[in-house]
């Protein structure tokens, strides 16, 4: 076998060098995204929430389909229990993601109560879960989904500027 001679070792060298040189940014970008990418996440969340919410609302309102309804709450209480404060980081107070933000600057000074309106929604949509799941009526399920939309509503109310 021939050795390596210099004039290959050095462009080995030198791609060495640039990974070395390019990890600690790349490690960086992934510890902190950037606040479009935090806005793009949380709305894109958010609207995963409102198709599945809309699939409950449709079963419930043109033939009640338990394993429909299923699903779905076991997706939103999926997401809602996902962490979402960590969508909500100091920085992405303001920005665009697929379009403005539209969270009110109050909600990032406060987050004691984002965590107890986060919790009920979690809770809520848990509750759903466990309520189709177990056999319950239609009305029933009505009755719970509506518990549901007032932890929207009501974090809403506080913290999303409507725009
Ligand atoms: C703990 C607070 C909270 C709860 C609970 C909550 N939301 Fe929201 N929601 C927000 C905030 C804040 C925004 C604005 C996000 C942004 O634009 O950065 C938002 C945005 C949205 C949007 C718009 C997404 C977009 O494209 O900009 C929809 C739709 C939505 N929520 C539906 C729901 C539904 C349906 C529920 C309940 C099943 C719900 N949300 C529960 C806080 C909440």
């Amino acid at each position: 076998m021939t050795s390596i001679r210099p004039p290959f070792l050095l462009p080995a060298l030198a791609a060495t060098l640039a990974l070395a040189t390019a990890l600690p940014t790349l490690a960086l970008a992934q510890q902190a995204p950037k606040p479009e990418q935090l806005i793009k996440w949380r709305q894109s969340t958010f609207q995963v929430v409102a198709w599945n919410s809309s699939r409950i609302k449709a079963s419930l309102d043109n033939g009640y389909d338990k394993a429909q309804v299923v699903k779905s709450a076991t997706v939103i209480a999926a997401l809602a229990n996902s962490g979402l404060g960590a969508l909500f980081a100091p920085g992405s107070e303001t920005g665009k993601g697929w379009h403005d933000t539209s969270a009110k600057p109050e909600l990032f000074t406060n987050p004691a109560r984002v965590g107890e309106l986060n919790a009920a929604f979690a809770r809520e949509a848990g509750e759903l879960v466990r309520v189709a799941s177990s056999g319950a009526d239609a009305a029933a399920v009505k009755q719970q989904f509506g518990q549901l939309q007032k932890t929207c509503k009501s974090c809403h109310d506080e913290f999303r500027a409507a725009n």
